[in-house]
C-alpha cells in the first residue's frame, strides 16, 4: 500500500510532537516539513526522517503529492495558512485554537467544505485516558446527571515570560482555556448559553509581557449544568511541573476527581528541587512513541489513510472559539454573555 504523505506547517515546540506521531505511524510518511526558521525547518526535518524542508508554507500548498498537513503555527497565524492549504486540497489537522475569531473559524470550514478535505482541530486531552474514563463513566450514567463541573489549566510563568515568543499575541484564555472549554463541553454533551467571566492583568505586565494573568470563567448549559474554568499564567517557576490540570465532576449520583499534573506516578526529588515526570502526553516507552497527545495526531493520520472522519470537527473548533470569544468579551464588560448560534 502506498504511504499517505503528511507536511506540518511550524515545526516549534508543538509542531515536533506531530512529526513525532507522523513518522512512527504506519501508513504514514512525514513528507515535508516547514517553518518560517529554515534551521528549525531543516532540524526537524532530519530528525524524523522527512525527505525535505521549506521555510514558505505557500510550498506546502502546491506540493502535489502532499496529502495532509498540520498546521503547528502559533494561535493567532492558524487561519489564513489553514484556508489556503484547504484550497489546495490538503486534509488538516490545526493545532487548538482553530482560529481566534469565529469569522476566521468560518472561512476555514468553508473551504475545507468546498475542497472535500477533512478538518480536525487537535484537541488532544480527548485522548488523555483520564479524561477518556470520565466521559465514558458520565454517559454510562454513572455520575447520574453532570451538574457541577471545575476544570483548573495553569502553567507557571515560564510560558508567557520565556517559553512562548508570542505569548503577547495570544492569552493563557486561548492557550490553556481553549483545551478546558473543549473539555467541560465534551463531558457534559452541551455548549453553553451563557458565560461569565473576571480577568485581571498587572502582574505579567510589571514582569514585561503584556497579557492578562488569568480568566475565571462560568459557563452555563441548557441542561442546568454550570462549570467553572480557571486558567492563570502565574504559577511560580518552582512548581514541581510547568502546567497544572485539575478536574472535579460533581453528578447528581456521583463525583470524579482527576489529576493529570501532580499525581506523583513519577517524583523526583532532585539535588535541588522536586518535579513530576510527564508521562502521559508524548513519552517513549521502548523505542515506541506513546501518549495521547501523540495519539490525537495518529487518529487524524488514520482518518486519512482509512478516509475515515476525525472524531473532532471544525465546526467543534468553531464553537471553542466561539466560547472563548464570549468569555474575553465578559471578562471586558463586567456583564455576562449568552451565546447566540
Ligand atoms: N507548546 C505546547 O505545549 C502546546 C500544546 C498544545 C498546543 N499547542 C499549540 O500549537 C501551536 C504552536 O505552539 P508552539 O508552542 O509549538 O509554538 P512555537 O513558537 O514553539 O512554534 C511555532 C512555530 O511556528 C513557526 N511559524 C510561525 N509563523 C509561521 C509561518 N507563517 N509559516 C511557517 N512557520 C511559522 C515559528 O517559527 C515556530 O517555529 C499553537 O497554536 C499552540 O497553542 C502548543
Amino acid at each position: 500500500m502506498t504511504k499517505k504523505r503528511f507536511a506540518l506547517v511550524g515545526a516549534g515546540l508543538f509542531g515536533e510532537v506531530h512529526a513525532k506521531a507522523y513518522s512512527t505511524t504506519p501508513g504514514a510518511e512525514l513528507a515535508l516539513v516547514c517553518d518560517l526558521n529554515g534551521e528549525r525547518a531543516k532540524e526537524v526535518a532530519s530528525q524524523y526522517g522527512a525527505g525535505g524542508f521549506v521555510t514558505d508554507w505557500r510550498e506546502v500548498a502546491a506540493a502535489g503529492d502532499i496529502d495532509a498537513v498540520s498546521v503547528a503555527t502559533p494561535d493567532f497565524a492558524h487561519a489564513q495558512i489553514a484556508v489556503e492549504l484547504a484550497k489546495a486540497g490538503k486534509h488538516l489537522l490545526v493545532e487548538k485554537p482553530l482560529a481566534m475569531s469565529v469569522e476566521e473559524c468560518d472561512q476555514i470550514i468553508a473551504a475545507a467544505e468546498a475542497s472535500g478535505v477533512k478538518l480536525m482541530v487537535d484537541f488532544h486531552n480527548r485522548w488523555s485516558p483520564a479524561f477518556h474514563e470520565a466521559h465514558r463513566l458520565l454517559r454510562a450514567g454513572e455520575l447520574g446527571r453532570p451538574r457541577l463541573l471545575y476544570f483548573r489549566l495553569s502553567n507557571t510563568t515560564y510560558v508567557p515570560l520565556e517559553m512562548l515568543s508570542w505569548a503577547e499575541r495570544s492569552s493563557v484564555l486561548w492557550f490553556l482555556g481553549a483545551h478546558a472549554i473543549d473539555m467541560v463541553c465534551w463531558l457534559t454533551g452541551e455548549w453553553p448559553q451563557r458565560v461569565y467571566a473576571v480577568s485581571r492583568g498587572g502582574v505579567l505586565k510589571e514582569k514585561g509581557v503584556d497579557v492578562p494573568d488569568f480568566f475565571q470563567s462560568t459557563l452555563e448549559f441548557p441542561s442546568g449544568a454550570v462549570a467553572s474554568v480557571e486558567n492563570c499564567w502565574l504559577l511560580p517557576q518552582s512548581a514541581p511541573s510547568v502546567f497544572d490540570l485539575k478536574c472535579e465532576i460533581v453528578g447528581s449520583e456521583a463525583t470524579i476527581n482527576i489529576d493529570t499534573s501532580s499525581n506523583r506516578t513519577v517524583e523526583i526529588a532532585g539535588k535541588e528541587s522536586l518535579r513530576y515526570a510527564e508521562v502521559l502526553g508524548a513519552p517513549w516507552v521502548h523505542g515506541r512513541q506513546v501518549g495521547f497527545m501523540v495519539e490525537s495526531v495518529r487518529h487524524f493520520a488514520n482518518c486519512v489513510i482509512e478516509d475515515r472522519e476525525p472524531l473532532i470537527s471544525g465546526e467543534q473548533g468553531r464553537e471553542v472559539t466561539r466560547i472563548a470569544c464570549a468569555i474575553e468579551r465578559s471578562a471586558e464588560t463586567g456583564q455576562p454573555v449568552e451565546i447566540e448560534r
